[in-house]
Formats: C-alpha cells, structure tokens, sequence
C-alpha cells in the first residue's frame, strides 16, 4: 500500500521496537497464570502503578523482571502475534524487530524457544497482518562481552533466523568500543548492524557506533545534537536514527514532548523515524507516537510524509518490497 500522509494512520516502517517491550499487563499475567509463576504484584492495577520512570534503568528493572513470565516458544509466539495484530491496527507495513535472546539464557531459556516462538509468527505476518519484517538480536551492553559473543556464535551455529545484529541496556558507562568483535562477527556473517546509542549518553558514542562498530542504523542518536560537527556528519552521510519520541519523555531523556528535539532533527535535514521503543511501557505504538507529536507540534503533510519515507527508506527490507511501500 503506497503512503499517504495523514496524522490518523501513517503506513509506515517500524525500525525501532523491543519485542519484550510490548508485553502488556494483561498478557503478563495470563502468561504468569498459564506457567505458574507467582507475580509480585497482586492485580493489573499494581502493576501498572510500577510503570513510572526517572531514568533508562528504572525501566529495565521492571522490563527484565516482567520477562520472567515468558518461558517457552509458545509465549514468545503469543507476544509477538499481539504486537503484529496491534501493529497492523496502527499502520506498520514493515517492522524490524529487536529480540534480547541473551536475557532469556541468563534465566535458562533455550535459545531455540525463544528464537523459534517469534520467528515462526514472523513467518507468516505478511500474509496475516500485510507485515513484512525482520529480525533483530540485540545484545545486553551492561553483561560480560565476552557472553555476547559466545550467544552470537550460538545464534550463528543453530543458522537463527536473523537478519541484523543490535546493542541495547544501560547505555552510560557502556561504550560502543567494547563491541569491535562482536561486530566484526556479525558483519563477517553477513548480518547488518543496529546499536542504541546517543539515549542517554554522550554524542561520542554515536561516533564510535558508526566508526568502530560500523552501525547501518543508530538506535536513537538525540545526543547527536550536542556535537554540530557529528550532525553535520550524520545529514551528509543520511545515517538513519531510529528517534522514540514517547520513550524519550517516559524515561525522562527530554522533559516535555514539547522539547523533543525531533522538529530540530527534520529542520537539520537529519534522516529520522518515528519509532515506539518499548510500547507497552511508553504510552502507545507507532499511531500513538505520531498522534502525540502531532497534537504537539502539529506537523504539515510533507513532514510526515518525509518521516514515513524515512522509515522505508532505511529499512533492511527488499529492493522489491521497498518500492511497494513508497
Ligand atoms: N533502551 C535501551 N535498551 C533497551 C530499551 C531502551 O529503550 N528497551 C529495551 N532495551
Ligand atoms: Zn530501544
């Protein structure tokens, strides 16, 4: 379906989102239930009241320890046909995926459950949900680097179903350098590579992703701003940011929605996405986040058109595939 700009329902590309990340509350618990995990929260109400947060790790602390619940293939297959259902619902056409397989070895579950209860729903999602997609593993940034290397070699040695590699969690402190040779695997096995970068921290780690990890794609990059020179750099180069304007104001990286720099970035000539990160935690998915900014800021038909081309644009997806969303 070719894109026709509107603030209702923009078709779009969705290249920033945390499969773990749009596990609801309701489907916490009926997972909770189904593997006879007892939950430290008594009812839905409880939990949502934990959904405030003054920083990045004060939402990885609740994402990692909501995970607990998912325990085999099924469950992971049941999140991401939810996702994919409500994705849909909110214009997505193409969405590239990022899945944590190292958090779920850490709590003892195989790889195979994990990988194979998402990938074999992504199987099926065009022809279900009119939604192509993509599979990202992202890496834990904050955990030993030798771990992630070996869980890359273990996603190689089964042939997992991924087309891209990621680096997510706590970003401060955790620099982009420590990650050459994870990179350098993944690019030699032929997988593109994603990294988060320029959340929270500084705008040198953006430079270090695309000069030392060699990132296709930074995962946010609004630190970018701080350094005119990297800014100047990133728009002559059309290097693509994944930006997540609700994210940045739930987790506190930008006061205000108001102050988002997104307006800035397009006025700069930046290539940005809209994205929506981690939506069961954040205020909404892609519609949300475009509505919000659009109430907001108010952005003509060009400009979301500009955001949705962005979004095809610096996909992963077929030259073929491509084309049928522009
Ligand atoms: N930032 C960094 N790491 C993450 C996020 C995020 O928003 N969501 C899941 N892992
Ligand atoms: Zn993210």
């Amino acid at each position: 379906m070719p894109i026709s700009p509107s603030a209702a329902l923009l078709p779009c590309a969705e290249l920033h989102l945390h499969i773990e990340g749009t596990l609801e509350p309701e489907l916490i618990f009926e997972l909770a239930d189904r593997n006879g995990i007892d939950l430290p929260y008594a009812d839905l109400e409880e939990l949502r009241a934990r959904y405030q947060f003054t920083d990045l790790q004060s939402f990885l602390d609740l994402y990692y320890s909501n995970m607990e619940v998912l325990r085999t293939g099924a469950d992971f297959a049941a999140m991401t046909r939810a996702y994919l259902r409500r994705a849909a619902a909110a214009g997505v056409r193409h969405v590239e995926m990022m899945v944590d397989p190292q958090a779920h070895l850490l709590r003892g579950v195989p790889l195979e459950e994990c990988i194979n209860g998402v990938a074999g729903v992504l199987a099926t999602s065009l022809e279900e949900f009119g939604i192509s997609t993509v599979l990202i593993a992202a890496f834990l940034r904050d955990r030993p680097i030798a771990e992630a290397e070996d869980v890359l070699r273990q996603l190689l040695a089964m042939d997992a179903p991924i087309a891209a590699i990621g680096l997510d969690s706590a970003e401060v402190g955790n620099p982009p350098e420590g990650f050459v040779e994870l990179y350098r695997m993944a690019s030699a096995a032929g997988l593109k590579c994603v990294a988060h970068a320029g959340e929270e921290g500084p705008a040198h780690y953006v430079e270090q992703a695309l000069d030392l990890l060699k990132a296709d794609r930074i995962d946010h990059g609004i630190r970018a701003l701080d350094d005119p020179a990297l800014v100047a750099r990133l728009v002559r180069d059309r290097v693509p940011l994944t930006v997540c304007p609700l994210s940045n104001v739930r987790l506190r990286a930008v006061d205000t929605l108001a102050d988002h720099p997104l307006p800035q970035m397009l006025a700069l000539g930046l290539n940005v996405s809209v994205n929506s990160d981690d939506p069961a935690y954040f205020d909404g998915y892609v519609d949300d986040n475009f509505a919000a900014l659009q109430r907001t800021f108010g952005f003509s038909p060009d400009q979301l058109a500009e955001l949705a081309v962005n979004s095809v644009e610096s996909s992963f997806a077929s030259g073929e595939r491509r084309a049928e969303l522009l």
